[in-house]
């Protein structure tokens, strides 16, 4: 057992920011470096929550025998560049979603972690969710789910909507659902098809940002994973599963604003946040943030295997999905994801 995980974070922006704040709560966990290119970033991160240093250069991170890990809170192009280096100098990594926006890139990690033997965990923080932990054990081998990550129009100069750092909605956001839907069925997806492709941003013909999918798992499960910024999520929010299993029924909606789930077939019917203990009700908590951390720290200190938590083929699975209904939207042919 480590006696402190020291901790440096790469990308001192909206979402370093937040796991920064969590880690600064949390037993066990030294806040080190905090390195961005903006460096008045990086400093007004560290007058906020402590730590050793601020450098614009995530080399110095490691290089810096201290650091235990690294976590990368950069746009996604520099993923694989980061989550390689990190692995390489013997640091356990924690890499924000989506893992990269290639399969060959997420190989290319995913090969680096096997062989220097480093952890890495995924940000698909919606597995340490009190929701969605509900909703996965409330219908435990669901026969179909229905899945939706809506959004308003997101701005065509958005950073998410470049191709070479974002990617656009499907990949950047969308990895978010196909993960939730994959752990949700608990079994490996075989085949998916889709239909969409760019429906609401025509200056970025590069980008996808609609989808609606249809994946095949090898349990038998299928599911319906619908993601895009093609208008105001109404009734069920932008975030809504809905889990079916023969018997029983769960649908959770609101997930990003009220989440609630409605059961049928399960007693009591109704799980809302005032059903969560007082110190869980806000979104930090009952999005998974804070679990998620607790759970990257405990894993890297004392070994013990968060697992709920996306490891590196679990990042790989969910971009590989986003890229073959990307290939099923052109070729109009489902594609096998074995
Ligand atoms: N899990 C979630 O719910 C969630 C939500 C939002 C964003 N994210 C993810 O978090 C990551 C970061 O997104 P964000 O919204 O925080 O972006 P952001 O733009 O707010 O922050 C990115 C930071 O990285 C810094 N940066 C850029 N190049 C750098 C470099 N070479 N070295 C060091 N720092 C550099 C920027 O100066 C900026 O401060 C992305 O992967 C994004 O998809 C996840």
């Amino acid at each position: 057992m480590f006696d402190n995980v020291k901790v440096g974070i790469i990308g001192c922006g909206g979402m370093g920011s937040q796991h920064a704040r969590n880690l600064a709560k949390i037993e066990g966990a030294d806040l080190r470096a905090l390195a961005d290119v903006n460096l008045d970033a990086a400093e007004r991160l560290k007058r906020e929550v402590g730590g050793k240093y601020c450098t614009t250069d995530p080399q110095n991170l490691f290089y810096d025998e201290q650091i235990d890990l690294v976590l990368i809170c950069t746009h996604h192009h520099l993923h694989l560049p980061f989550a390689v280096q990190a692995a390489e100098a013997g640091k356990d990594v924690f890499v924000e979603k989506p893992l990269a926006l290639t399969i060959k890139e997420c190989e290319q990690i995913e090969s680096t972690v096997e062989r220097t033997g480093v952890k890495l965990m995924v940000g698909f923080q919606a597995r340490f969710s009190p929701f969605m932990k509900k909703l996965k054990q409330s219908v435990p081998n669901p026969l179909v789910i229905v899945g939706q990550m809506v959004d308003p129009r997101w701005g065509d100069d958005s950073w998410a909507n470049d191709p070479i750092e974002g990617g656009g909605n499907v990949l950047s956001q969308g990895c978010h659902l196909l993960d939730a839907i994959c752990w949700l069925a608990d079994s490996e997806p075989v085949s998916i098809y889709a239909e969409g492709g760019n429906l609401t941003h025509p200056k970025i013909p590069e980008i996808t940002d609609s989808i609606v999918s249809t994946i095949r798992f090898a349990s038998g499960c299928v599911a319906s994973a619908i993601i895009g910024d093609f208008g105001a999520p109404a009734l069920v929010g932008k975030g809504f599963y809905e889990l079916f299993g023969g018997d029983k029924t769960a649908t959770l909606s609101g997930y990003y604003n009220t989440p609630a789930i409605k059961f049928w077939g399960i007693e009591p019917q109704t799980f809302t946040m005032d059903n969560l203990p007082a110190e869980l009700r806000d979104g930090n908590a009952a999005h998974g943030y804070v679990g998620e951390m607790e759970a990257l720290i405990s894993w890297v200190r004392s070994g013990t295997d968060p697992m709920e938590a996306a490891k590196v083929g679990d990042g790989l699975k969910a971009t590989k999905l986003a890229v073959k209904a990307i290939e099923a939207i052109k070729s109009q042919v489902p594609q096998e994801l074995t």
